[in-house]
Formats: C-alpha cells, sequence, structure tokens
C-alpha cells in the first residue's frame, strides 16, 4: 500500500473503548479525541512573532476514559508500559515518560483550581510518533479535552492550547512555540489555520478546492526535539534578534540582519536570515490560499525547505530526498510544491499537489525513496480535520 488510509475516527474510539474495557473493566464515560498537525509554511517562526500555516490532519489520539473513584489515575497505550499518577501529591516528572504529558495537562488544570477526579484510560493513536506531526501536542490536547469531559468544564480554546503548550515545556522539555497545541486544538475542517503568532490569533483559511490534495510524507526517520537542538535554534534566533536591537522579529528586514551580520557571525546571520524570509514566504503564501491562486506555492515552498536546510539547518538527507523526489515529478506529475514540515531533523514532508495524480505521485515516492534509502515511507493524504473534541 502506498497512499496510507487515515482510519476513521470512529474505529480508533471504539478500540479505544475495547481497550478500556480489556484493561480496567469498565465502559468509557468520556472518549476525547485531538488531532495531529502538519504546517504548510511558517517553519521555526512561530517563537519568532511570525506567521505559522497549518492544518489538523485526519490523524488522532484518542482516548476512552472512566471514573475510578480511587486517588489515582491509571493509563494504558498500546506497546508502552502502564503509567499511574497520585492525585495525593503534587504531580511532578515521572517514569514511564509518556505519562508526563499527561501530568503537564493535569498539572495546569490543577494550578486552575480544578480537583481532578481519579480515572482510567486507554489511548490509541493514528499520529506517527517521531513523525514531526505533534503527536505530542495530540496527546496533550486529548488530554485537556478529557479533563474538560470529566471535570464538565470548558476552557476558551486559546487557553487550552497554551495549557497544552505549558506541560510540553514543563513536563517534555521542548521550549516550543504555539503552532502544534493551536493546530490541533483549533482545527476546523476545510480549513488552514493562519496563526499570527505575535497577537496569539488564529484566522481559518478555506482549503476547499476540490482539485488539490495534501500530501504527508513521514520519511521514518525518527526525531527527538527534546535533544537540545531545538532548544539551540530557538537560543540563536534570540540572539539573532538581540543583535538586531529590536523588540520583535516582526518589525526586522533583511537589511537589519545584514547590516547586523559581522556582529550575529554566521550562525546566527543564517538563522536571522531564515526567519525574517520565512515571515515573508509565510504571509505571501497566505495569500496565495486565500485567493485560490497556487503559482507561487512551489517556488516559496522550495525557497522554505532550502532555507530549513542551509541556514537554519534542521533538514536532513531523508528529508531533503524526499523532497527532491517530489520535485523530479513537478508540476507537469501534478506535484505543485514540497518541503519539510515540522521541526526537523527527521520526520515528514509536505507536497501539494492536484489531486487527481496523488496515488500517482504518493506511489513513485514510495518506490524511489525505498529503493534508494531502504526505508519505508508512509505516505498519506488529508484534508484539514477538526480540533480536539468529545466524541
Ligand atoms: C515544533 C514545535 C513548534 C514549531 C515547529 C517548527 O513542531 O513544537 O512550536 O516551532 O517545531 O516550526
Amino acid at each position: 500500500m502506498t497512499l496510507h488510509p487515515n482510519e476513521p475516527l470512529a474505529d480508533l474510539a471504539s478500540d479505544a473503548k475495547s481497550q478500556l474495557k480489556h484493561f480496567f473493566g469498565s465502559e468509557a464515560s468520556f472518549i476525547a479525541a485531538a488531532p495531529g498537525r502538519v504546517n504548510l509554511i511558517g517553519e521555526h517562526i512561530d517563537y519568532c512573532d511570525g506567521f505559522v500555516l497549518p492544518l489538523a490532519i485526519e490523524r488522532y489520539i484518542v482516548i476512552a476514559a472512566a471514573p475510578n473513584g480511587r486517588d489515582e489515575v491509571r493509563l494504558r497505550s498500546v506497546g508502552q508500559p502502564e503509567a499511574t499518577i497520585s492525585l495525593k501529591e503534587e504531580i511532578g516528572l515521572s517514569e514511564p515518560k509518556w505519562g508526563n504529558y499527561v501530568r503537564g495537562v493535569i498539572a495546569g488544570f490543577q494550578a486552575r483550581g480544578h480537583q481532578i477526579p481519579g480515572f482510567d484510560a486507554c489511548f490509541v493513536s493514528s499520529v506517527p510518533s517521531g513523525g514531526g506531526l505533534s503527536s505530542s501536542a495530540a496527546l496533550e490536547c486529548a488530554v485537556a479535552t478529557l479533563l474538560e469531559g470529566l471535570l464538565d468544564t470548558t476552557l476558551d480554546t486559546k487557553e487550552k492550547a497554551l495549557l497544552a503548550q505549558k506541560a510540553e515545556h514543563e513536563f517534555a522539555g521542548v521550549p516550543c512555540g504555539i503552532m502544534d497545541q493551536f493546530a490541533s486544538a483549533f482545527g476546523k475542517k476545510d480549513q488552514l489555520i493562519l496563526i499570527d503568532c505575535q497577537s496569539g490569533e488564529p484566522e481559518l483559511v478555506p482549503f476547499i478546492n476540490p482539485d488539490l490534495e495534501i500530501l504527508v510524507a513521514n520519511t521514518c526517520v525518527s526525531h527527538d526535539l527534546s535533544d537540545g537542538g531545538y532548544a539551540a535554534r530557538r537560543k540563536d534566533t534570540e540572539d539573532g534578534l538581540a543583535a538586531i536591537g529590536k523588540d520583535s522579529w516582526r518589525d526586522a528586514t533583511m537589511a537589519d540582519v545584514e547590516a547586523a551580520k559581522e556582529a550575529m557571525g554566521d550562525r546566527v546571520y543564517r538563522r536571522s536570515r531564515h526567519v525574517v524570509g520565512e515571515i515573508e514566504r509565510t504571509i505571501t503564501a497566505a495569500e496565495c490560499f486565500k485567493n485560490n491562486d497556487y503559482a507561487d506555492i512551489g517556488r516559496l515552498m522550495k525557497a522554505s525547505h532550502d532555507s530549513l536546510r542551509d541556514d537554519f539547518n534542521v533538514s536532513c538527507d531523508e528529508l531533503d530526498l524526499m523532497v527532491s523526489l517530489a520535485e523530479e515529478i513537478g508540476i507537469g506529475g501534478g506535484v505543485l510544491g514540497s518541503r519539510m514540515t515540522g521541526g526537523g531533523f527527521g520526520g515528514s514532508t509536505v507536497t501539494l499537489c492536484r489531486r487527481e495524480e496523488a496515488r500517482e505521485i504518493a506511489t513513485a515516492m514510495h518506490e524511489r525513496y525505498l529503493a534508494k534509502t531502504n526505508i519505508t515511507p508512509e505516505i498519506f493524504a488529508t484534508r484539514p480535520a477538526q480540533g480536539a473534541h468529545l466524541l
């Protein structure tokens, strides 16, 4: 199979329900789902007051849960050790690590004065983990949504996304921006989410052209954003901004970057050039999507990828190969544009293509990638999906 199907949400939910029955002997009182995301353009600039243009994808983390009348939370997820969280003591980092995302979100609700009831929960996922598609944000947003159900409360969507982001910062050790949690929380069917990361306001941009398809190609080379590469990039951009002497990247121009080139040194200069260029490209690309005019998209996505590879240094051979395979097919074969997506250091690419040719494009990319790397990629098509919700 070269174009992976997206497992229907209802099937994921029934799987999670049966697991809850199997492991804990209970019927689900609540089922929460939250999607991963793919970013069309605007990479590594959400923490630079930039613009980003992600969409929630038809890949979800689903949780089935029931109150257990105890002072603890018990968690099961396929292929992971069981995690237990005691509600009698202050919540901190613990083992197994995957439970920390849940701990972080529970701590966020407790900090808002909520009394968390003991519950059992089973997790299933169709978001590839380590695929650069924000499985962690999906997990955080799914847990936050589940807690809304259990506590019979509703957070403002932005507050929910920020609570999830804080969990990522403090319990997963990744100083991420707001893109992933915003995309997972605000996702809407058939809508891209243009996020102004300075104001923190999302704007929905319709993606309803029936002739277009979004292909996500997971290189299946896994990355780990907590290993320091991400934090180091973020620090470089802070140093770049300090060298320019402005308060926000939104006020910085390429001329500012050039003027501060010597003070910055080569690495910070290249990072800064990426930030200013990528903000401009994302604004232009968002206009293309708003106007349903894709003449410039290929150029913008290519420039974004090249800049992430050469200036921001977050790509890798497999991502470059996957992008070049799409570019080889080109507009004649139905490819409008392609680039790496997400944090990088492995993970996935995103390719905008004509729907009619999508399967053929995916097949060619799959076969050529496999032949060159001996790694089987996972390529799937997605439409913009609904964000975190209770089923
Ligand atoms: C990760 C982070 C996001 C964003 C991207 C890069 O996914 O979680 O906040 O910075 O990398 O665009």
